[in-house]
C-alpha cells in the first residue's frame, strides 16, 4: 500500500503530497499527523524555503475523513486534528498550494494558510460545515472574512455555496487558475521563485503580512472546542450518517 502522505525535499522546495486518490485524499487522523510532522520538521530546515502542498490530480482534498469524524463523534479517537491546525498556523516557510481538482472542507481552509495558491480551472472549492451540522474551522471564521469580506464568506461557510477556480480567484483564495495538467508545473516553479529570494527577508515580510498569530492559534482553539461539541449533536451524526447511506 502507498504512503498517503508523501513527502519529498528538492531544491529547497518540500513537497507535502496527500496521496490518497481512492477517497479523493479525504484526510485521515494519521495523514493529519504526517503532514504536521512535515511541516513542524520543515521548520528546524535551513534548507527548506518553501513549502508545497499538493494532492491527486483530480483531488486536492476531500476534507476530513468522514468516518473519522463519526468515531470521534463516538469519543473513539484523539483528534489530531487540532495540532495539524496549530501546525499549519504557525508554519513560517512560505506555503504554495497546487489544487489539481477539488478542494472540500480543510482541502479549502487550509488554503487560507497558504501565501500562493495554483489552481486547476475545473476546481470546486466547497466547505459544507454547516451542511454537516459542523462550523467551520482552521480560523476560516477569522481569515474567510478577512480575505473575501463577510458576505462572500458567508455564502461559501455556512450557505455552503462553492466558488469555481474564477470565483475562488476573484475572492483572493487563488492566485493562478490552469489546465489540470499544468498546476503542478506552474505552482513548483512559484515555489522556486520564492525559494530562490532571500529567506530572512521572506521570512520577516510573511510574519508582517499574516497579521496577529496570536489570534489565529486563538481561533483555531475557539473554533475547535465548538466544533468537538458540533460533532456529537444530532445533526452531525444524521448527516455524517446519510453520506455513507448515499452510496448504498
Ligand atoms: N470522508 C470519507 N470518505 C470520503 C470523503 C470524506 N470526506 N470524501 C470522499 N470519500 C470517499 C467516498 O465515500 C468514496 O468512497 P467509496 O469509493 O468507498 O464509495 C470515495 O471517496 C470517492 O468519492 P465519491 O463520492 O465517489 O467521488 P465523487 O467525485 O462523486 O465526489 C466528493 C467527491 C468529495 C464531492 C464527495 O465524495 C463528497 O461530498 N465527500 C464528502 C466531502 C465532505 O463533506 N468532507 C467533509 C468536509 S467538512
Amino acid at each position: 500500500m502507498s504512503d498517503p502522505v508523501i513527502v519529498i525535499d528538492d531544491r529547497g522546495v518540500r513537497t507535502i503530497r496527500m496521496n490518497r486518490p481512492e477517497k479523493k485524499n479525504a484526510l485521515t487522523q494519521p495523514m493529519y499527523a504526517a503532514m504536521t510532522a512535515a511541516l513542524r520538521e520543515a521548520a528546524m530546515s535551513e534548507a527548506i524555503r518553501c513549502i508545497m502542498l499538493a494532492g491527486s490530480p483530480g483531488a486536492f482534498c476531500a476534507g476530513s475523513d468522514i468516518g473519522d469524524f463519526q468515531k470521534r463523534a463516538e469519543g473513539g479517537l484523539e483528534p489530531v486534528t487540532v495540532d495539524f491546525l496549530h501546525a499549519l498556523a504557525r508554519n513560517q516557510k512560505p506555503l504554495v498550494a497546487a489544487v489539481g481538482g477539488l478542494a472540500v472542507g480543510i482541502g479549502t481552509t487550509m488554503l487560507l494558510h497558504c501565501d500562493h495558491v495554483v489552481a486547476a480551472t475545473g476546481t470546486v472549492f466547497s466547505t459544507p460545515f454547516v451542511k454537516l451540522g459542523l462550523i467551520p474551522e482552521a480560523a476560516s471564521s477569522l481569515l474567510a472574512p478577512m480575505l473575501m469580506g463577510h458576505a462572500r464568506a458567508f455564502a461559501l461557510l455556512v450557505m455552503g455555496r462553492p466558488l469555481n477556480a474564477d470565483e475562488a480567484k476573484a475572492a483572493g483564495l487563488v492566485n493562478t487558475v490552469v489546465e489540470a495538467a499544468a498546476v503542478e508545473d506552474v505552482a513548483l516553479q512559484a515555489a522556486r521563485e520564492i525559494a530562490a529570494l532571500p529567506a530572512g527577508a521572506v521570512a520577516l515580510a510573511r510574519k508582517l503580512m499574516r497579521g496577529h498569530l496570536d489570534d489565529i492559534v486563538q481561533r483555531v482553539d475557539t473554533e475547535a472546542m465548538h466544533f468537538k461539541e458540533r460533532l456529537q449533536s444530532e445533526e452531525a451524526r444524521a448527516a455524517f450518517a446519510a453520506f455513507f447511506a448515499r452510496r448504498k
